[in-house]
Formats: C-alpha cells, sequence, structure tokens
C-alpha cells in the first residue's frame, strides 16, 4: 500500500512540476548556537565553529541562515574535515575548475558548505564548479514552496554562478563528468528509500553508485552513511566497480542539536582506479 502511495504521490509531483521561485531566505541570531549542551561542550563547540567559520568564509551564510541550516553547513564541514583530513583535489583538466557533483541533493541546504569546502581543497585556482542533483525536487513544503524553490535560494546564497541544481534522475543524466562525486546519505536499503516517500522503481543502489564511478573517471566518490552496517553495505555495494577505500571513518559530532541520532555515522572516501 505505502509503496504503491509513494508511486502515485511522485508522478502526480513530477507531472505538476510545482515551483514558485526562491523564498527570501530567514536569518536567525547565532548567539548560544550550542545551547543544547552543558556548558564545557558547548564552549568547545563555540571554538570549533569559530575555526570553521573562518578557514571556510562562513560569514555571509552566518548573516542570513536559521540555525538549523548554519548548524548543518557546519557539521558538514567537521564531517568532511574528519574524514578528508588536510587532502586537496585536483581538476582532472589543469586549468579548469574542480567539478564537483552532490547525488541526491534534497533543498540543498548544504550547498554553502560543500562549495566552501571544495574552493578551500581545490589546489592554486581555487574554483569550483559544483551541481546538485536530486529525482524529487517538487516536494511541497508547508510554505508552499517547492524543494527546488529553496535549493535555488540556497545555490544563489553561494555567490558562485557555476553552483547550480538539477531535478533528475541522477541515473540518467548524460555527458557530464566530474572530479569528485558526494553522496551524503544515499538510499542502500529499500526501506529507508520507501520511508521517505520514493517509488521502489528507483531503489537500485549499485546503478547508482555505478553511474558515480562512471562519470568521476580517476576521480574521488565521498559518502556520508547513517550507520556502520549501511555503511559495510555501500563497501559491498562498491566491491566490484573498480574503487579503493582510501578512509572510511566514524563521524561523531555534538554540532547539531540532534547529535544522539547520529551517532553511529560514517564517512567514506573511495578513489575511482
Ligand atoms: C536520504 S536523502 C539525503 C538528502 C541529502 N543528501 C541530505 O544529506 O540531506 C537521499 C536523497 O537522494 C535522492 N535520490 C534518490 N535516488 C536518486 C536518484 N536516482 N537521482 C537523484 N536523486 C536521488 C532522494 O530523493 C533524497 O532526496
Amino acid at each position: 500500500m505505502r509503496t504503491q502511495l509513494n508511486a502515485l504521490r511522485f508522478s502526480v509531483r513530477n507531472a505538476l512540476g510545482f515551483r514558485r521561485g526562491p523564498p527570501t531566505l530567514l536569518q536567525e541570531p547565532k548567539t548560544e548556537l550550542f545551547d543544547y549542551l552543558e556548558r564545557g561542550a558547548a564552549k568547545r563547540a563555540e571554538a570549533r565553529e569559530r575555526e570553521l567559520r573562518k578557514r571556510y568564509a562562513l560569514e555571509p551564510l552566518a548573516a542570513c541562515s536559521t540555525r538549523f541550516d548554519y548548524r548543518d553547513n557546519v557539521y558538514l564541514l567537521d564531517a568532511l574535515e574528519t574524514i578528508i583530513g588536510g587532502e586537496t583535489f585536483a581538476a582532472r583538466v589543469p586549468g579548469e575548475a574542480l567539478r564537483i557533483v552532490d547525488v541526491g541533493s534534497k533543498n540543498f541546504n548544504y550547498a554553502f558548505a560543500l562549495e566552501r569546502f571544495f574552493r578551500n581543497r581545490a589546489g592554486p585556482r581555487s574554483e569550483v564548479a559544483l551541481l546538485g542533483v536530486e529525482l524529487d525536487g517538487h516536494v511541497v513544503y508547508r510554505d508552499w514552496r517547492a524543494r527546488c524553490d529553496y535549493a535555488e535560494a540556497y545555490v544563489r546564497q553561494t555567490e558562485n554562478p557555476r553552483v547550480a541544481y538539477r531535478v533528475a534522475d541522477f541515473c540518467s543524466i548524460e555527458g557530464d563528468s566530474f572530479d569528485v562525486a558526494t553522496l551524503l546519505f544515499p538510499f542502500v536499503t529499500r526501506h529507508a528509500l520507501v520511508r521517505w516517500g520514493l517509488p521502489t522503481r528507483f531503489f537500485e543502489p549499485k546503478r547508482l553508485f555505478a553511474k558515480a564511478i562512471e562519470c568521476t573517471p580517476k576521480g574521488s566518490l565521498l559518502v556520508l552513511s547513517q550507520t556502520e552496517s549501511e555503511r559495510d553495505v555501500l563497501l559491498e555495494t562498491v566491491a566490484t566497480l573498480g574503487v579503493d577505500v582510501a578512509a572510511s571513518v566514524p563521524i561523531p559530532s555534538r554540532l547539531v542539536h540532534y547529535h544522539d541520532a547520529l551517532t553511529e555515522r560514517f564517512g567514506t572516501l573511495l578513489r575511482v582506479v
């Protein structure tokens, strides 16, 4: 029943293709950002946030974001540093911008952190082109804005004209080639995809990873997993697809208020061979 309902709702959303333009992003104060933590832990989190804000030039984001979105971006930067350390990434085409594709971007509320992270790691030219691809971009929120409307606002906030968002099935995109593919919490179990509201025909993790590998020749895949067992499924799925595991580490963090729910998260860096 649930799966049939998902299929029906998905086809209606996509047939309507609802969008009404980017919303004005809300600003909330960034004082006592970690007030859900006890004093000592909150001080440590504040120090880490200051460090990341400076390193990745987060001022424009801090000046125009909700506390939730801002912490999510800070958390992502913290996780990326844990996985990748100080490593840099080179564009495959010398002299070109580093090209990154984010697979399954939802509303892309973390576009700012991704853009800043890779700009920081993109070598001397520090230029990045970032594309977010989302299958289900026409989900409508309570304020009658679509997922893709919000994505447009988050994309603009990066002030990088080479950041974009596309509503599409990633497995069907053609002709694009990238240096890095990021997959933040891709579905590797069928029940997670069904709970998210997608039709089961889109549960094709091997095809999704194979496509990500195919369009990042000699590049890197960065994958975040909700749990260690999801990480294990990921490693099984990609085992025969021509990648080396460069790192796979836990990414615990208390930089978001829902930190109790993410103690099992893992981050994995794969190199396409
Ligand atoms: C668990 S959500 C993660 C969203 C986002 N990366 C984040 O961390 O907030 C997985 C996302 O992948 C999208 N997705 C699933 N299959 C896809 C496909 N074939 N092409 C593009 N997006 C896909 C889903 O619609 C969903 O938004």
